[in-house]
């Protein structure tokens, strides 16, 4: 049975290898190979790998491209910490905090092109279908940061807007991984559309458990601060679900919405959730989208061991703590 930490200790290794192209610039490439030591679930590249190994055994084509996925989410987390103003990402500074927001910014861009070029790396029959599928999610996930960014100074963001922009900011890139390892591996057009739809599913649940741990996380196992989107006014799924409720929990939330930031706001706002029980509806909501990632894989060619091994990480990922 192919398991995804086998593929993420691959692309612990050959994201490790990638070789910078310059050396002279230390202040340009030393944060990009600070951003790429520092671990990270690997979770996006991994998936690619084991979609090229189910659909075609094609694991070894599909590590540049593999890289190149790991490099763009590396570059997205450059730039949303300069967004979110977060001076911490796994468990260490972030590239804004160590090295201000001119490195976050041009260090970043410099992933997105190095990005862009190990994914040109795929073989020439499919680079037109690869690199389509990744353009389009790149713009899908600036969409939805823009999107993310938007709704901390509006108050009429409801809950389908939520999922909207998660599916953009989150689901693309998870969904892009699946399918560019799928389209690697020879997959049909259908087969590769499902894995999209899988990893779309799967990156939705996946946002709402990082919206749960931003809150109840354990911020040394998470490896980012604790709170930060109740001080960002992030309309998470916990206070847009939350607010829906009704009620007099519902009006004290969105009082408390209304505090300064700070530790006291984040305390008050962490009782409320605690007392509206959020924890079990996160659950809820996530077992629900994992079903629909789940759901996606029956109508795909896969065997029945690689539909497991794909049920799998949507399992894992359910429970996980970082
Ligand atoms: C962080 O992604 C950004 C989100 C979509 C929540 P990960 O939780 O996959 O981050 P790393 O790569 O493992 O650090
Ligand atoms: C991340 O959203 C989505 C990206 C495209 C980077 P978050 O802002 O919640 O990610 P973290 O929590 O900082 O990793
Ligand atoms: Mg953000
Ligand atoms: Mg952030
Ligand atoms: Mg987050």
């Amino acid at each position: 049975m192919r398991r995804i930490s086998d593929y993420s200790a691959q692309m612990e290794k050959a994201v490790r290898d990638i070789t910078l192209p310059g050396g002279v610039l230390s202040t340009l490439y030393e944060p990009i190979s600070y951003a790429l030591a520092s671990g990270g679930k690997r979770l996006r590249p991994s998936l690619l790998l084991m979609a090229a190994d189910s659909f075609g055994d094609s694991a070894s084509k599909a590590f540049s491209a593999a890289a190149g996925i790991e490099v763009f989410h590396n570059f997205t987390l450059l730039h949303d910490d300069v967004m979110d103003n977060s001076s911490t990402r796994r468990g260490r500074q972030s590239v804004f905090a160590k090295w201000g927001v001119n490195s976050a910014i041009l260090s970043g861009d410099t992933m997105l092109t190095l990005a862009t070029q190990l994914i040109c790396e795929v073989e020439d029959s499919l680079l037109r279908g690869v690199l389509d599928t990744f353009n389009s999610m790149a713009i899908r996930v600036y969409e939805g940061q823009r999107l993310d960014m938007d709704f901390e100074t509006s108050e009429d963001v409801t809950l389908d807007d939520y999922i909207r922009m998660i599916m953009d900011k989150t689901g693309s890139l998870i969904g892009a991984a699946c399918k560019i390892g799928a389209l690697i591996g020879g997959a049909s057009e259908k087969d590769a559309e499902k894995m999209y739809e899988y990893g779309m599913m799967l990156g939705v649940a996946f946002q709402i458990q990082d919206d749960w741990l931003d809150v109840f996380g354990d911020s040394t196992t998470f490896g980012k601060p604790i709170g930060g989107d109740i001080n960002n006014n992030k309309k998470s799924y916990l206070v847009l679900k939350g607010k829906e409720v009704g009620g007099p929990d519902s009006v004290a939330l969105a009082e408390a919405m209304k505090l300064p930031s700070g530790e006291t706001k984040v305390k008050v706002v962490t009782r409320i959730y605690e007392k509206m029980n959020l924890s079990a509806i996160c659950r809820q909501e996530i077992a629900s989208y994992s079903a629909k990632a789940i759901s996606a894989l029956k109508s795909t060619s896969l065997s029945d061991e690689d539909k497991e091994a794909f049920r799998n990480v949507v399992e894992k990922l359910t429970g996980r703590k970082k």
